[in-house]
């Protein structure tokens, strides 16, 4: 079986090389890819928002199956052109997508499906001085969401009316957020610990992956300004068995019956952003592609064929045995340049990748080669990942940070408390 993986980071990474341990894997392409796939996959240097040219080239090469790993090209589209031409798709066509494109459309289905969220209220634009009139009568914490795609950053916690204001404003007369910002939602602030949770979907059938937990806030003890994600690690302590079966009944379940309902039928895998509080599970947001980087730690843990899986969940007929959890865990912390998630520079040569332990992988996320060495070109720059078989996330934790002592690259920045809330 031929597989094109699209995307570039180090989610698109571990996707890969997940898929590279499968028996059905004849050759394996990435688009664009990175340093770390081109060791493992084929790289194809084309622009995945051409859908044309990913299309052409599916054809061209025998693709048995396109796995989409990022958001933007699934709303874009991406899936629904490919399927249009007869080739096998993970990854939801943009109708369904809309889960995540439109945070609006994800409390829509979750109030249609019975789903537990926070409670919120919608205001458009146009309303500028209703919502400043509201937010003087709420209580404090309080949410305020941009409804459309903001990577990561469309989502401003505030403590005070003055605070919330300021918020509204950068959204809606700022605009700094373009057009996604011209809904915005004014959300309940929710108590508890946060986890991850990956369902692996056919559009009817699905199986759930070990949870995880993300580690959104730049600075340790979780402070400063949001980012894509700083370390994670699986599983995530806090999602028991008898609250993933909650998970599972009350919310997977539920949404997937709603999508499909309303004739938008998910295929690929459903992320459900959870906050674990008193009253039980509640859903944050709703992605419609693998978590980055929870990926980086979800996969390492599957037993079996992780690629006979996306293929049967793409055909329709989910093989919901094909892997199985059977213990260890995991845990990644990510080495970020110095300023992210603002501006930072590029460029600085990244030594010491060799010669790391057998437990250690080192997903590439912003990198690239020059003259055969590795140079830093993103914010989020490598995933260094502990995989033990044993489920010890302290071992691993300490595993993680030995493997970062010996990377070097200038104004390398890392947290140092990745998985500390759960070895409490
Ligand atoms: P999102 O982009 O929706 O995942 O939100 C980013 C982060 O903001 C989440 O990971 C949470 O840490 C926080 N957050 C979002 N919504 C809420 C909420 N209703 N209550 C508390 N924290 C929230
Ligand atoms: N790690 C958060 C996300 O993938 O959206």
């Amino acid at each position: 079986m031929n597989v094109a993986v699209i995307g570039s980071g180090g989610r698109e990474h571990a996707l890969a090389l997940k898929i590279t341990e499968s028996s059905l894997l004849g050759k394996l392409y990435v688009m664009p890819g990175n340093p770390g796939t081109a060791a493992i996959a084929e790289n194809v240097n084309l622009n995945v928002s051409d859908k044309e040219s990913v299309i052409k080239f599916c054809l061209n090469n025998s693709i048995d199956l396109v796995v989409i790993g990022p958001e933007q090209p699934l709303v874009d589209g991406l899936a629904n052109a490919l399927r249009m031409v007869g080739i096998n798709v993970f990854g939801p066509d943009s109708a369904a997508a809309e889960i995540e494109a439109h945070k609006s459309f994800a409390k829509y289905i979750m109030s249609k499906a019975g789903v537990p969220t926070g409670k919120y209220i919608e205001f458009n634009a146009t309303k500028y001085d209703v919502a400043v009139d509201y937010l003087k009568q709420k209580k404090y914490p309080c949410v305020i969401k941009a409804d459309g795609l903001a990577a990561g950053k469309g989502v401003s916690i505030c403590n005070s009316p003055e605070e919330a204001e300021e918020a509204l404003k950068s959204m809606f007369i700022q605009k700094v957020f373009g057009d996604s910002g011209e809904k915005v939602l004014i959300e309940e602030f929710l108590e508890g610990e946060e986890a991850s949770v990956f369902a692996i979907t056919d559009g009817n059938n699905f199986v759930i992956l070990p949870s995880s937990q993300d580690h959104k806030r730049i600075g340790d003890g979780d402070t400063g300004k949001n980012t894509g994600g700083m370390g994670a690690y699986a599983p995530a302590p806090v999602v028991t068995t008898k609250m993933m079966e909650i998970i599972a009944s009350k919310i997977i379940a539920p949404t997937l019956q709603a999508l499909n309902s309303e004739g938008k039928k998910f295929i690929g895998c459903l992320y459900a952003g959870l906050m674990i509080t008193e009253d039980g599970p509640k859903v944050i947001e709703f992605n419609c592609r693998f978590g980055d980087p929870e990926t980086q730690v979800v996969l390492p843990l599957l037993k079996g064929d992780f690629l006979k899986m996306l293929y049967s969940a793409a055909k329709g007929k989910l093989d919901s045995e094909a892997v199985e959890y059977a213990g260890g865990c995991a845990v990644c912390v990510v080495a970020a340049s110095k300023g992210y998630p603002e501006s930072y520079e590029k460029g600085f040569e990244i030594t010491g990748l060799d010669n790391l332990p057998e437990n250690i992988i080192v997903y590439h996320a912003g990198t690239k080669e020059e003259n055969g060495k590795i140079l830093t070109n993103g914010g989020r720059v490598l995933g260094v990942t502990a995989v033990l078989e044993q489920n010890n996330l302290a071992e691993a934790k300490k595993l993680a940070y030995e493997a970062l002592q010996k990377i070097h690259f200038e104004n390398i920045y890392y947290r140092t408390d990745i998985a500390d809330k759960a070895i409490k």
